[in-house]
């Protein structure tokens, strides 16, 4: 009688450790996969915005040109989001009724930047120049998607380290590069560009 009530009590104490143990272990197990493991995205993401500026109007609708905004990109390795003064060539005469043009030429009389909310952010030590995509014959919506589509711009791709290499090895680069890349071959494939860790790392 004793016996069986050690043993069952033995039982009940492998029965809780499995049940306490073995959560913490997965979590444990699945804390080190994910950073080991370069695999977080924000794809998707699609903030509110402070003004409800819409790629789909001013992109697609007006056909105004990526880069009368994006002035940088081909410029810089940061492409920028267009200062007040941009808006403001427009809309000192256009739709000036607006409660958001008053909240646009606000700013600009007092000096205030708006505060976008930043979509698209790399961790500090990757490196990504604009200009050298654009340069290579990379179209904006290769990466960002149909943003001339978007009311509100979300972020297309994953931009994951996978994401960077695959195109750089050209399995998904876009035929256009790989003709620039190969020129006068007939079916071009292979690499895009460099993969070493120091070419997009600091
Ligand atoms: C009239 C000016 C204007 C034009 C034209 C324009 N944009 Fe923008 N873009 C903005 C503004 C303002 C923002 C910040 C607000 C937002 O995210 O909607 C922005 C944001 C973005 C972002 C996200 C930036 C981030 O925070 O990560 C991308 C990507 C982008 N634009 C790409 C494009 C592309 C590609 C085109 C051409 C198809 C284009 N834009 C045309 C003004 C413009
Ligand atoms: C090249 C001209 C041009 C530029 C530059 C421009 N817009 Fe516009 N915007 C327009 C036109 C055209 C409309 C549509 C007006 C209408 O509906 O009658 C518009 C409409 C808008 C609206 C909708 C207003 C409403 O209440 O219906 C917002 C908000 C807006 N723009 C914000 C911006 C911001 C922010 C910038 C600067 C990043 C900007 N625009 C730059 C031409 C421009
Ligand atoms: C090869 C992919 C690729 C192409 C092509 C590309 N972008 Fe980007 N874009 C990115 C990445 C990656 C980021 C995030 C960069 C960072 O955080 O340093 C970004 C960020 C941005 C931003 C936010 C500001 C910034 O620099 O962080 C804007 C605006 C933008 N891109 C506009 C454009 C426009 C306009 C074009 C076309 C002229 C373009 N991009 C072409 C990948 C691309
Ligand atoms: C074509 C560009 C590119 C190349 C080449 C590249 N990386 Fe990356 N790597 C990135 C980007 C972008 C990120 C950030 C996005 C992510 O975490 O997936 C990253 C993330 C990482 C991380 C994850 C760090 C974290 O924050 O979790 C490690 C580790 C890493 N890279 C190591 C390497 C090593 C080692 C090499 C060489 C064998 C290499 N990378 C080559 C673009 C690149
Ligand atoms: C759709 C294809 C594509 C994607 C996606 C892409 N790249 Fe590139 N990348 C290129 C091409 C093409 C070049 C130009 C190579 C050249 O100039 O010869 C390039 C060049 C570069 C260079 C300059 C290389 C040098 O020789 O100095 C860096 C750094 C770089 N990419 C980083 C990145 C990072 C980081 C990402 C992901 C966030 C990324 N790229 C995503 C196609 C791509």
């Amino acid at each position: 009688m004793n016996d069986q009530n050690k043993q069952d009590q033995a039982k009940q104490t492998i029965k809780i450790a499995a049940m306490v143990l073995l959560p913490l272990v997965l979590v444990v197990v699945g804390f080190v996969v994910y950073t080991i493991f370069p695999t977080a995205s924000n794809q998707g993401y699609m903030p509110e915005q402070p003004i409800p500026f819409s790629h789909k109007l001013h992109a697609g609708q007006n056909k105004i040109a990526c880069m009368y905004c994006h002035s940088d990109v081909e410029k810089s390795k940061h492409a920028n989001v267009p200062a007040v003064n941009v808006c403001m060539n427009c809309h000192s005469v256009v739709k000036t009724d607006s409660p958001h043009i008053q909240k646009i030429k606000k700013a600009f009389d007092t000096g205030q930047p708006i505060e976008w909310v930043q979509i698209h952010e790399l961790p500090d030590h990757a490196r990504f120049p604009h200009k050298r995509h654009v340069a290579a014959g990379v179209s904006c919506q290769t990466c960002h998607g149909p943003i001339e589509e978007m009311d509100r711009v979300y972020q297309y791709s994953p931009l994951t380290m996978g994401w960077c290499l695959e195109c750089h090895r050209g399995n998904s680069a876009p035929k256009e590069v790989l003709a620039r890349t190969y020129p006068g071959v007939k079916d071009p494939h292979g690499p895009v560009a460099p993969q070493n860790c120091t070419v997009c790392h600091y």
